[in-house]
């Protein structure tokens, strides 16, 4: 399944391998998107397929579904799980509370919602998603694609009084067209440098008209996997 890996691919499976083992026989799992948790996905693959593993997934993305499916995991929809045991995922950034920027792949609005229906979140990642303060990669706010425009307008101008290093935005796209995310929408990435109240700007984002979700998660993750190019890992 590996081959030869790159240092930061090594990082990343083997954070991915390690979390793979909280997966029990009957849980029902979230299933996270992006690079890392493809990893994960495939871990999971194999264990279902080679050590009889059973449970059952519920991806947080088209992609992460399709690749679920390839791979021999039986998969549901949060509407059928109602709630779940466990939920893996990457992250864009982490810091010591374990609050996390999430939403580089685009999927961080049906992460947020599975994450937070999941008795517990375990976040997997390469050693360089640590920071001392959030803020340093573009912070995803996804917005409903009707005057988006003015939802960054609105944005911008909140973040005046926000405790927040850069206030600039920028409409994420796909080649010359905007990026359309599983639900349709549009995703804003906010310059910010730093964010001094995370719990605060997700809350405030979250009121502006036309914003669906902000990739900011507070108080959701309990566990985070590092993975180190070396192969070692730690748990936090
Ligand atoms: C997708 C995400 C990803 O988990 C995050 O972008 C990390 O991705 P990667 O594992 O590829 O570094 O939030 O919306």
């Amino acid at each position: 399944m590996t081959g030869e890996l790159s240092p930061i691919d090594k990082a990343k499976f083997v954070a991915a391998r390690r979390a793979a083992d909280f997966v029990e026989d009957g849980m029902k799992v979230g299933l996270g998107t992006g690079s890392t948790a493809a990893w994960l996905v495939r871990c999971l693959g194999e264990m279902v397929r080679e050590d009889g593993l059973r449970f059952r997934g519920v991806p947080t993305s088209t992609r992460t579904a399709e690749l679920a499916r390839e791979v021999g995991i039986e998969v549901i929809s949060l509407d059928e799980a109602k709630w779940l045991d466990l939920t893996i995922d990457g992250a864009d950034e982490f810091d010591a509370e374990l609050n996390l920027i999430k939403g580089g792949g685009g999927a961080l609005l049906q992460e947020k919602i599975v994450a937070t229906a999941s008795d517990q979140m375990i976040v997997i990642a390469d050693a360089a998603k640590e920071v001392a303060r959030l803020g340093a990669f573009p912070l995803p706010v996804e917005v409903i694609p009707f005057g988006w425009q003015t939802s960054q307008a609105l944005i911008e101008e909140l973040l005046i009084s926000m405790d927040v290093m850069g206030r600039n935005s920028s409409l994420r796209m796909n080649g010359d067209a905007p990026f359309v995310t599983d639900e349709g929408n549009h995703i804003l990435d906010l310059h910010l440098g730093r964010i001094g109240d995370a719990r605060q700007l997700a809350m405030i984002l979250n009121q502006v008209p036309g914003v669906v979700e902000n990739g900011l998660f507070v108080d959701i993750c309990d566990k985070v996997v590092i993975g180190y190019a070396d192969g070692r890992v730690e748990t936090r």
